[in-house]
């Protein structure tokens, strides 16, 4: 059986390697992949959003399955033209994966359906929401979002009006988000602790796999500009059972059906941002999508054959299989390059990998480049190094024993991944 997976990071070299262990024994591609990647797959040269090489290469290589992991191109429609074109693919079509690339979608559906979320107003004129922002009301900080895809820096949390008003004329009147900031979403602050929930869905069942946590800041304690994520860990004990059963029922069984009562089969992973609030678990935003980094430390504990869970959800029958999650907990700590995620070097060797290795940690790569049998950085974020063990504890302290033995010139980790 042949897989092609769509991407080139941390998270798909964990759905790789998690595919990797199926019986089925599959013939795995990714496009484009990346150094590390290139040891578990073959990988094919085109771009994550090139929809027209991707169905030719399945077409061509008659490839049973694909998977499209990243956001840009589910909302492009990759996932229409595979099936368009008679390929079996995992992941929402491009009218499902707007819970993602528009916020003013999502929390419109949220609004409609009664999905526990902060309250928010929608704006295209900076003036109305200047206005807006100026009601002896309005409590700061207030929450600015770009409606559509901005590579996870669309959100600006303004302490103040100033910062507020900067805000919302930097996205409608100076185009700081491009067409994605042509229409804002100004919400109430939320409180409370953050917890990610990942679940697959066939449209019909909703199936969560085990929470997780991500760490987005750059720096220890939280310090510093946002990135990609600089580490995650899992389970979130914040996230009890108790808590688990509210979010089943007020959050994540009602948006699989409000989105198919608006006529629309949600078939794919949804990523569930929640914040605990004081007034209970609430919506902070939907990612169509597998997380990033939080795959990598909730993939190495399923313990289930994830083609055949990859299989239920296009066949519909998600309802049928049986979710099985190992006890243990994880941690997965990402390694980045000097000067992420601001400006940064490429191309230095790296060091230790293989020491890693032994010590018993994964070592998923997300910006490597192979040669020569070498491996070099090649991005900002570079690799995520996740252990399994019996407390999150154990997790903490196995990933960070393979962490030290990982360098290259300016790389660094934060030291306090899954403190939280
Ligand atoms: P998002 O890209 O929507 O996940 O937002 C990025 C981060 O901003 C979230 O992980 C939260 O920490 C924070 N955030 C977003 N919306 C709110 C809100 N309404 N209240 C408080 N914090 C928020
Ligand atoms: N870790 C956040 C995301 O994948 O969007």
């Amino acid at each position: 059986m042949k897989i092609l997976v769509i991407g080139g990071g941390g998270r798909e070299h964990a759905i790789i390697k998690k595919l990797a262990e199926s019986d089925k024994k599959p013939e795995l591609y990714c496009a484009p992949g990346n150094g590390g990647i290139s040891e578990d797959a073959i990988c094919v040269p085109f771009k994550a959003v090139d929809k027209e090489s991707a169905v030719k290469f399945a077409l061509d290589n008659k490839i049973d399955m694909v998977m499209v992991a990243p956001d840009d191109p589910l909302s492009l429609g990759m996932v229409d033209d595979l099936e368009a074109a008679g390929i079996r693919a995992f992941g929402p079509v491009a009218k499902a994966a707007q819970i993602e690339a528009s916020k003013v979608f999502s929390k419109a559906l949220m609004k409609k359906y009664n999905i526990p979320t902060a309250d928010y107003e929608v704006f295209t004129d900076s003036n109305e929401a200047i206005e807006y922002l100026k009601r002896p009301e309005q409590k700061y900080p207030a929450v600015i979002k770009a409606d559509g895809l901005a590579l996870g820096k669309g959100v600006i949390i303004a302490p103040d009006f100033d910062a507020a008003c900067e805000a919302v004329k930097g996205m409608l009147d100076d185009g700081m988000f491009g067409k994605s900031g042509s229409r804002v979403v100004i919400e109430e602050f939320m409180t409370g602790p953050e917890v990610t929930v990942l679940a697959f869905t066939d449209g019909k069942t909703v199936k969560p796999m085990v929470s997780s946590q991500d760490h987005k800041r750059v720096f220890d304690g939280d310090k510093g500009p946002n990135t990609g994520g600089m580490g995650a860990f899992s389970p979130s004990a914040n996230y009890t059972d108790e808590i688990a059963d509210i979010c089943m029922n007020t959050i994540f069984k009602p948006t699989v059906e409000a989105l198919a009562a608006e006529g629309i089969k949600y078939k794919g992973v949804i990523y569930f941002g929640l914040m605990l609030t004081p007034n209970g678990p609430k919506v902070v935003e939907y990612n169509s999508r597998f997380g990033d980094p939080e795959t990598q430390c909730v993939l190495p504990r399923l313990d289930t054959d994830l083609i055949d869970i990859f299989d239920a959800v296009i066949d519909e029958k998600l309802d049928e299989i049986d979710i099985k999650w190992k006890k243990e907990a994880a941690c997965c700590v990402v390694v980045a390059s000097g000067g992420y995620p601001v400006k940064y070097q490429s191309g230095y060797e790296i060091s230790g990998l293989d020491e890693a290795s032994k010590t018993g940690v994964t070592v998923y790569h997300a910006g490597t480049k192979k040669d020569n049998g070498k491996f070099y950085n090649a991005g900002g974020r570079v690799l995520g190094i996740t252990a399994l063990g019996g407390t999150l504890q154990d997790a903490i302290a196995k990933a960070y024993e393979g962490v030290e033995k990982i360098s290259w010139t300016d790389s660094f980790y934060r030291k306090d991944i899954g403190r939280k």
